[in-house]
């Protein structure tokens, strides 16, 4: 197993009772020894874009997402998808950071909380790949929460079979990202 890992989490949705934030917190409850993962709370706070402020008057909010994301050793991303695109929150905190440096090359492992919203996963995926990120793809899975109770849903989250599922895709994530960091630069 890889030396310790710092993995940043960002939930395209806001609402309370988020089933992608739910997936990103049973992540976070099945994370194998070595392997943190915080999750972001800042999306929400975030001013909207504007690339006027980004000489000498980039937002505290906007500096500590960009903080948190140098230090991480690799990103987890979990979206629902609105009116077939990615919820404005979340694209606007990638707006912020696409002509900076923290998230080129940056690992991003995508999960999903429903059967449906695949334009989402495409857009997220094009535009995350027009920023440079390192698409894990083979740690890609979706769990259906959607419609779900809140009772059915931690009964699926608390399944044997889902717990593994989780912990085996960070472990595979994890390796990724080793084998990324042995990469000759310029990779
Ligand atoms: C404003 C809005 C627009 C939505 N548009 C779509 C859509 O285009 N396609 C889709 O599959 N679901 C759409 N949905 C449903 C959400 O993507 C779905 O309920 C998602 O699972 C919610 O995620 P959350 O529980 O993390 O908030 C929309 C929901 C909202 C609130």
């Amino acid at each position: 197993m890889p030396g310790p890992l710092f993995l940043y989490a960002l939930c395209g949705s806001l609402r309370k009772g988020s089933t992608n934030r739910a997936l990103i917190e049973a992540l976070r409850a099945n994370a194998p020894p070595g392997i943190t993962i915080e999750i972001c709370d800042l999306v929400g706070d975030l001013p909207i874009f504007n690339p006027d402020r980004e000489a000498g008057d980039m937002p505290a909010s906007v500096l500590e997402l960009a903080a948190k994301i140098r230090a991480a050793d690799g990103l987890v991303i979990s979206s629902p998808e609105y009116a077939h695109g990615i919820p404005g929150g979340l694209k606007n905190a990638l707006d912020w950071l696409v002509s900076r440096d923290e998230i080129p090359h940056k690992p991003v492992m995508l999960v999903h909380a429903s059967h449906r919203g695949d334009f989402v996963l495409e857009a997220l995926t094009e535009v995350l790949k027009t920023m440079s990120v390192r698409m894990v793809e083979d740690t890609f899975f979706r769990i259906n929460l959607l419609g779900k109770t809140p009772e059915q849903r931690r009964s699926i989250l608390a399944d044997a079979e889902t717990q593994t599922l989780l912990s085996e895709n960070l472990q595979r994530f994890a390796r990724a990202i080793a084998h990324i960091g042995a990469e000759p630069a310029g990779h």
